[in-house]
């Protein structure tokens, strides 16, 4: 890299740092009733609360029913998704496993 212009440098090194915290898909309606807690990148905000940013969206997509359904039976995640429809819960599910995790 020792050749290149300092602009051209400086335009890598930012590329790369910021590919790091993209979000792809876009953004669900109903983001704000999980945000309190899991936050909009899904980086907890709270003790005891799961980060949810870059785990697997078919992971988080079965939680989510499992909350739902009381096979997990715990009340703020039931209270949470329990007036979402299934399309919603796949947009959350995809919103959260595309977010980049950014705690080491
Ligand atoms: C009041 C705080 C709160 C809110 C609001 C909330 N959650 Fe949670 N969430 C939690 C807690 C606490 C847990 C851990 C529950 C357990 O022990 O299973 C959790 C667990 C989860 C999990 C399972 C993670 C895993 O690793 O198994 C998913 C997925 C999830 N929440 C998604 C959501 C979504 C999507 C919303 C919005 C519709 C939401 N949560 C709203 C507190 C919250």
């Amino acid at each position: 890299m020792a050749d290149l212009p300092m602009r051209l440098k400086l335009a890598l090194v930012l590329l790369l740092a910021g590919a790091s915290c993209v979000a792809a898909p876009v953004r669900p309606l109903r983001l704000g009733l999980c945000a309190a807690c899991h936050g909009e990148d899904g980086s907890a905000t709270q003790p005891g609360v799961p980060d949810l940013a870059g785990q697997r969206e078919d992971y988080l997509r079965a939680a989510l029913e499992q909350y739902r359904d009381g096979r997990r039976d715990v009340a703020v995640m039931r209270a949470a998704v329990g007036p979402l429809a299934a399309a919603e819960l796949d947009a959350l599910a995809a919103w959260y496993a595309a977010q980049a995790r950014c705690r080491p």
